[in-house]
């Protein structure tokens, strides 16, 4: 399978993963025949593109790290709980129930799987960004929880907390979450009240919630040098749990089309968490989260350092910029005439003929 993005769609394209819509349903299942409707669709709602699967990328094949069904079933629970706070308590204690066996579920999956390792599966609904980001966030920190071997418990509460990080975003003018365009000093005074909104209604309406996961969810926008919010505190003063946060919230975030900036890539996400390390973020924790992050996801086209095009076979762990690329064309500007080029694979780390190569970014058409 490969990545083609929603503006180089066609016709008669086999969609080669489940697209889910706004409310978790299924909108084109695998094997869908693409078709201009389904185009038409899949760009109102602001979904970046489909994996398709055609013979250029025969073979080519990558796991989540938690199943399609796992992740749309956490979002409508994180979306139910969160539309039932505003109107409902007893309701919304019920939905936080359901939320805290989804974790459950998602600390078990990622506790099985060997390969503790992301491959950016960004099929994001717009409309639906703050659900399907809690669930990202939920998962990237239970990635780093794992590979830090924390214990079951604690894995749980880490989930929660970051599950429920913008809990009080519920509480902000919905005018400020949704506005396309910068935000005023006043805007964004009132949207920095999210952190502390979330703590003090969770640390009432739900007094058995953990300390450790409440405090989370009041420090997750606070960073090390001081610069952050509501309180500024500084490196030693903040928990673990919220430091974990504070760099998968930003990762997800940057990775995500916004209403007001397009997603940046992988790779320019990893770059910035790199040169906000130390200053903003735990240096210890964002290594281990980088070592976890791939820049480029199997099934995405790539040029390399010597102009060839190819799309990522499989990562190579131990150097995240040479994995093995299937070529499929030497020359970028013949995309589409050089119908006689026979596809190869090389392994950018592997073959020693290859090691003067490197991806130097994605392609997008
Ligand atoms: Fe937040």
């Amino acid at each position: 399978m490969r990545f083609v993005p929603a503006p180089c769609l066609k016709n008669g394209m086999i969609c080669a993963k489940k697209i889910y819509g706004k409310n978790g349903e299924l909108l084109l299942n695998n094997d869908a025949v693409i078709q201009e409707t389904y185009i038409n669709r899949i760009r109102e709602l602001g979904i970046s593109g489909v994996y398709i699967e055609d013979a250029l990328s025969e073979g080519i094949e990558f796991v989540d790290i938690i199943s399609e069904t796992q992740r749309s079933t956490s979002v409508r629970t994180v979306k139910n709980l969160f539309e039932q706070i505003a109107v409902d308590a007893p309701a919304a204690r019920a939905r936080a129930q359901q939320l805290s066996q989804t974790v459950e579920d998602i600390v078990d999956s990622i506790i099985q799987n060997k390969d503790l390792n992301i491959n950016l599966v960004d099929l994001k609904v717009f409309d639906d960004y703050t659900y399907y980001h809690c669930v990202n966030v939920g998962v990237l920190a239970l990635l780093i929880a794992a590979r830090m071997k924390w214990p079951h418990k604690k894995m749980h509460e880490l989930g929660m907390a970051a599950m429920l990080h913008d809990v009080g975003k519920i509480f902000v003018d919905k005018k400020i979450l949704i506005k396309p365009g910068s935000l005023t000093k006043e805007e964004f005074d009132e949207m920095k009240t999210h952190s502390e909104r979330g703590f003090e209604y969770l640390r009432f309406g739900y007094p058995s919630f953990a300390q450790d996961l409440l405090r989370a969810i009041n420090e997750h926008h606070e960073r090390l040098d001081g610069k952050g919010y509501p309180q500024g505190k500084r490196s030693g003063q903040i928990s673990e749990y919220a430091r974990i946060i504070a760099i998968v919230d930003v990762f997800d975030a940057l990775t995500s089309d916004r209403p007001y900036r397009a997603a940046m890539t992988p790779s320019d996400a990893i770059e910035y968490i790199m040169a906000e390390t130390n200053k903003a973020f735990d240096p210890v924790i964002a290594k281990i989260f980088l070592s976890c992050v791939m820049p480029y996801s199997p099934g995405t086209t790539v040029k390399l350092s010597n102009g060839w095009v190819g799309i990522i076979v499989k990562n190579n762990f131990e150097a995240s910029l040479r994995p093995c690329v299937r070529i499929i064309r030497h020359q970028l500007d013949e995309l589409e005439s050089d119908k006689d080029f026979k596809p190869y694979q090389i392994d950018l780390f592997r073959d020693p003929k290859c090691l003067d190569i490197t991806v130097t970014g994605n392609i997008d058409r």
